[in-house]
């Protein structure tokens, strides 16, 4: 039996950070049945520890999956190495303080992960998400496909739940992306929305279900942009929804899905930017971006992804990145 050929076979992730938003995917990845091996790491080993008791305790309850506690040589074979750990904000601290403290963790784990010759792929998560997934790409030397940010790949499921709800359609049958940084600059593609098959532009004066349907974009617009500090006030932080957004990455990664995701990509061209990073819709492989789709947007739309585009620029420079 050629057990070196069924070790490869296996698909080992490593998450960084156990925290919350870390566990609530390993929960979700576990009960995915996606992994063969789900590896945790953190900087606090007890509380590493204490999460893989936990999950490891529902092992009859879910598909069959190890999980332990790793280390840096764990990165070698791994086919995803997930990174959500992260400083949280101490009171009076401001965001730019917070952003260079993550740059420094995050670039740290960067270089680890390039020193130990891994040749999966890097999904970065922590926040700001856009700036971190540059600095692990810089850090990392790794070539641009083979690291991603989750980018707005929860964004875009908010905004299908709430093109959803206000349509009162399936949210499956909603089509919708948004664009651009994980934060207050994203945009909503409304060019690239569909219901049904059938383009928002068009289903919305068929369905005349609502007066203004331009005024309720914006109202749309601004609940996805506000849910993350919706959720926070009201419990601290937000996981469930990212837990599963991440398993539809890893998804795609792990089985070669080919699913096409707003995960946040360095440009190269692509949208006529470059050297940045920001959420465009790619088709994600276990070679991690496999195309960048640089589809036509609308002039508006082209306008704030630029926008958006050089916000994170000036982000990189303020945290003395380049
Ligand atoms: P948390 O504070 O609960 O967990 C962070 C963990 O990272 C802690 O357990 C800490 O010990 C660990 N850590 C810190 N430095 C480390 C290091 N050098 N090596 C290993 N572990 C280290 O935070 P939470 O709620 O889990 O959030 C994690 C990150 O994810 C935050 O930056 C948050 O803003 C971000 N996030 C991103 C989202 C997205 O869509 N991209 C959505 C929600 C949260």
């Amino acid at each position: 039996m050629n057990t070196k050929t069924l070790e490869s076979e296996r698909r080992k992730v490593v998450v960084v950070g156990a925290g919350a938003v870390g566990a609530t995917y390993c929960y979700a990845l576990a009960q995915s049945g996606l992994a063969d091996e789900i590896i945790i790491i953190d900087k606090n080993e007890d509380l590493a520890d204490g999460q893989v008791s936990d999950l490891v305790h529902g092992q009859p309850f879910f598909p069959t999956v190890g999980i332990r506690r790793g280390s840096k040589a764990d990165y070698t074979n791994a086919n995803l190495i997930v990174i959500t750990a992260g400083a949280a904000q101490k009171p009076g601290e401001t965001r730019l303080d917070l952003m260079k403290k993550n740059v420094a963790i995050v670039g740290s784990i960067a270089e680890d992960i390039a020193t130990q010759d891994s040749h999966g792929v890097m999904l970065i998560v922590t926040n700001p998400v856009d700036v971190l997934t540059y600095v692990a790409i810089k850090r990392s030397g790794w070539e641009r496909n083979r690291v991603i940010g989750s980018g707005t790949v929860l964004d875009s499921a908010r905004f299908r739940h709430f093109v959803s709800h206000h349509c009162n359609v399936d949210v499956h049958n909603v089509h919708a992306y948004i664009l651009g940084e994980h934060g207050d600059s994203e945009l909503a593609a409304w060019s690239m929305t569909h219901i049904g098959g059938i383009s928002i532009d068009n289903y919305c004066p068929m369905c005349g279900g609502c007066e203004g349907w331009q005024a309720e974009r914006k109202n749309i617009e601004q609940k996805v942009r506000e849910s993350a500090y919706h959720i926070i006030n009201a419990k601290g932080s937000t996981h469930f929804a990212v837990g599963l957004a991440l398993v539809k990455i890893s998804s795609s990664v792990l089985r070669k899905q080919n699913s096409l995701l707003t995960v946040s990509a360095m440009v190269d061209g692509e949208y006529g930017l470059r050297d940045v990073c920001l959420s465009v819709p790619c088709v994600i492989s276990d070679i991690g971006i496999a195309r960048i789709i640089d589809s036509k947007l609308a002039d508006e739309e082209m306008k704030l992804l630029h926008n958006s585009a050089a916000v994170l620029r000036q982000a990189i420079e303020e945290a003395g990145i380049i």
